[in-house]
């Protein structure tokens, strides 16, 4: 198949790019390198800069005739959403506007959206959290996701385009910059290397930190694989299900590195907009596309080292 991976210079999009085209496809990365990096894509990928915001996209991306597209760039801090909440709208809504009537006018069959779990949900009462729940979304970045999986239902009904949502929960692994909405595992492993003092959020009577659900990126691109095929117009929680204080993570990264002399941690309390407690129950995911979590965080915090301190 052709796909357009957008997105595909960053750090989940870099990973997906490369598998579908070791699955054999025909893939393009589009992206304007904002936090993306040519060096997270391999030599055989190709990269056609441009920014999802382009009035004049189209022109930009015409060499393939895609049949899919997957969809992940993105404006990803959630702070900054807060701060600056027309700038994320710019990108996570009318830029992925933009890409929709590209999609239509070039009769695109499917598009794979990496929507938010740990987004969207908000707080909820109840955890682990399925795609039942109603949304909540705390912050600018949370609104925008939905109304990009909202976006894709009209143009399914308006278009017969067929979508598949993939609300991931708190993403690490490899390539991930330390910056962003969830890239604490990324901002961790700079503090350690530097035997910096790391920073944890806590809200209010969470002394070790918010909870969040981390996943390998690695289970993430096996998700993506699976939605090539599957899955058609439905919304998928892609998260291990376990939730993990923040603190903990710390701790258990610090024990995965070796390193036996860890910087002190400082607590603060809690940015706005983030949520304080979120886990996914992925039942659905295993049910009607076949996907299951294989790495744990152990496992993955130790490859993510290993790669952090090789790189
Ligand atoms: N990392 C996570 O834990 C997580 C969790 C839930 C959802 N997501 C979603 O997954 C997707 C990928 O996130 P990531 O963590 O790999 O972040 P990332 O910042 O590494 O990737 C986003 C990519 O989009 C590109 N981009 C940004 N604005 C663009 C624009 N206007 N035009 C073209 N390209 C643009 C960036 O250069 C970057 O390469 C995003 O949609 C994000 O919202 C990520």
């Amino acid at each position: 198949m052709r796909i357009l991976v957008t997105g595909g210079a960053g750090f989940i999009g870099s990973h997906v790019a490369a598998a579908f085209q070791e699955a054999g496809h025909e893939v393009c990365v589009l992206d304007n390198l904002l936090t993306g990096s040519k060096e997270n894509l391999p030599p055989s990928l190709n990269l056609t800069w441009a920014d999802l915001r382009d009035p004049f996209l189209e022109q930009n991306i015409n060499e393939l005739d895609f049949e899919i597209i997957c969809h992940h760039a993105a404006q990803i801090s959630v702070p900054r959403s807060v701060e600056q909440p027309s700038a994320d709208a710019e990108i996570n809504i009318s830029g992925m506007l933009n890409l929709m009537q590209i999609a239509r006018r070039w009769k695109i069959t499917r598009v794979i959206f990496s929507s938010s779990g740990g987004a969207v949900y908000g707080d909820p009462e109840n955890i682990p959290v399925d795609e039942n729940t109603p949304p909540d979304p705390l912050s600018p970045y949370a609104v925008a996701k939905l109304s990009g999986e909202a976006y894709l239902r009209y143009y399914q009904r308006a278009y017969g385009i067929t979508f598949v949502v993939l609300r991931y929960a708190n993403v690490y692994g490899p390539r991930q910059a330390p910056v962003g909405e969830s890239g604490a595992t990324a901002i961790f492993m700079k503090h350690l290397s530097e035997r910096t003092s790391p920073t944890i959020y806590c809200p209010p009577g969470m002394p070790e930190g918010a909870v969040r659900d981390y996943i390998y990126v690695e289970d993430c691109v096996a998700a993506n694989l699976l939605a090539l095929h599957g899955g058609d117009n439905q919304i998928f929680n892609i998260g291990s299900g376990v939730g993990t204080a923040t603190l903990d993570l710390w701790q258990q990264l610090v024990k995965a590195s070796g390193v036996s002399d860890p910087p002190r941690v400082t607590m603060a309390g809690q940015r706005p907009g983030d949520v304080r407690r979120t886990v996914l129950d992925c039942g659905k995911a295993k049910r009607e596309l076949g996907w299951e979590p294989k790495i744990s965080l152990p496992q993955g915090l130790t490859a993510t080292w290993q790669w952090f301190v090789n790189k």
